[in-house]
């Protein structure tokens, strides 16, 4: 049986303008800066202001993917988050307003902690698949806050990929079959009266490592595939020293001896973004992604490269994807490369006002400039949330 080729056609990824470096935050916590750099592996965590959400921050996500099709043809946005601005209404309609797409696609949010993202590109190519005229934007986006002075606000951090979902992608055909894995667990929670995550640290890396490995067996069980077929791995990235654990946790699983060189050469390359933007949820697996396909060379033509999502609480899957020929001529690297660069060092006292400034709780607010990118929160008018244009 032939399937049609279904997949990534163009993606892009966004964070905010600021970023705290954790070697400011070790020193203001009278930490070993290596606890972070080496111990969790992160550098830095991008911070977003005031007035950047997951809707602005995908707005920027998506924009220049826009810029290069026919932005009415999009059939449906899927909105994965679990950093949501309405009980409601979904991010993506926001969204689907801000960049004026079609009255004719219908917009859902999705969520599972920092599954929903890998949950809306399996749904999209399903829809893609049944019917192939569908073009679907995926958008995963979320801000990674935990309270201050806890074991977690070192791995804050905050980012929007945006995907867009055709048959004959370019960038990557996502293959039929899967592996999945669910279990109600407590690593990792955030009830609705909160705007900061609550986190048993070390037991959610230890059910993180076990969903891989149920992940894993029910993958090969569905698709066949065995270690050796797989190129490159992706991991969900909550900071980039659980990625080596997993890579490390599959490899002994599979009862392979690897040497640091190939170990350094299956993994490195997709946390390099992820070591300086910090934790994004939902979105962190595929920055990991891009950080992958901007980071590789010679070519990744042809390549399979695999995917492991992990949302806590739990719902994990696992699932691989073929590069495509030229698809190097649709990424958008520099873009990626220059709003990283671009982002402003914040001192400690300034990630603070940040992240205290705000109560998005109240029934009218106006919040100061700080955000650059193309949209901004402004305000809360009647607890409705206002975007503006930041030229208007
Ligand atoms: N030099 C080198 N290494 C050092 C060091 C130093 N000076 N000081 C400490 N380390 C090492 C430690 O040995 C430890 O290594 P191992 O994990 O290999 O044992 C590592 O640095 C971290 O040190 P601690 O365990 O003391 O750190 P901590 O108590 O502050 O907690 C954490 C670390 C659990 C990751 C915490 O940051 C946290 O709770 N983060 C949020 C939860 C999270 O990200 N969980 C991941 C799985 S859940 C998930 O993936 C979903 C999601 O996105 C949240």
């Amino acid at each position: 049986m032939t399937f049609m080729k279904v997949g990534i056609d163009l993606l892009h990824f966004a964070t905010s303008d600021y970023f705290l470096g954790l070697d400011t935050f070790a020193k203001e916590k009278g930490t070993d800066v290596n606890k972070y750099f080496v111990g969790i592996g992160q550098e830095k965590m991008s911070i977003a202001p005031p007035d950047e959400d997951v809707v602005t921050l995908s707005a920027k996500a998506t924009t220049p993917i826009l810029e290069q099709i026919d932005k009415n043809e999009i059939t449906a946005i899927l909105f994965a988050t679990e950093t949501a601005v309405d009980q409601s209404k979904s991010a993506g309609v926001f969204l689907h307003g801000l960049l004026g797409l079609s009255k004719h696609c219908r917009v859902i949010e999705l969520k599972h902690a920092c599954y929903a993202g890998a949950a809306g590109l399996q749904m999209a190519t399903s829809m893609v698949r049944a019917n192939p005229k569908e073009k679907i934007l995926v958008i995963a986006a979320d801000i990674a806050r935990y309270d201050v002075d806890t074991s977690g606000e070192a791995t804050q951090g905050c980012g929007a990929v945006a995907m867009l979902i055709t048959e004959s992608p370019r960038v990557i055909e996502i293959e039929p079959g899967s592996g999945y894995f669910t279990d109600d667990v407590m690593d990792f929670w955030r009830p609705n009266h909160r705007s900061t995550a609550l986190v048993d640290g070390k037991y959610s890396t230890k059910v993180y490592l076990n969903s891989l490995k149920e992940a894993w067996s029910h993958f090969q069980q569905q698709t066949g595939k065995v270690f050796e077929d797989i190129d490159y791995f992706c991991y969900h990235i909550p900071f980039t020293k659980m990625a080596e654990k997993a890579h490390k946790t599959l490899v002994k699983k599979v009862g392979k001896k690897f040497s640091e060189e190939q170990h350094d050469t299956q993994t490195l390359p997709s946390q390099l973004y992820n070591r300086i933007v910090g934790n994004s949820y939902s979105a962190s697996l595929f920055v990991g992604f891009i950080s992958l396909l901007d980071h590789v060379q010679p070519s990744l033509e042809n390549k399979r490269v695999s995917f492991f999502s992990y949302g806590s609480g739990c719902v994990a899957e696992f699932f691989t994807g073929i590069i495509q020929k030229g698809y190097e001529k649709v990424l958008m690297t520099q873009s990626h490369k220059q709003q990283i660069e671009q982002r402003q060092e914040l001192d400690y006292p300034t990630y603070l006002k940040f992240y205290h400034q705000t109560d998005y709780s109240l029934e009218n607010l106006e919040l100061p400039k700080i955000n650059k990118g193309k949209f901004r929160l402004s305000a809360i008018e009647n607890y409705k949330r206002i975007y503006t244009a930041n030229n208007s």
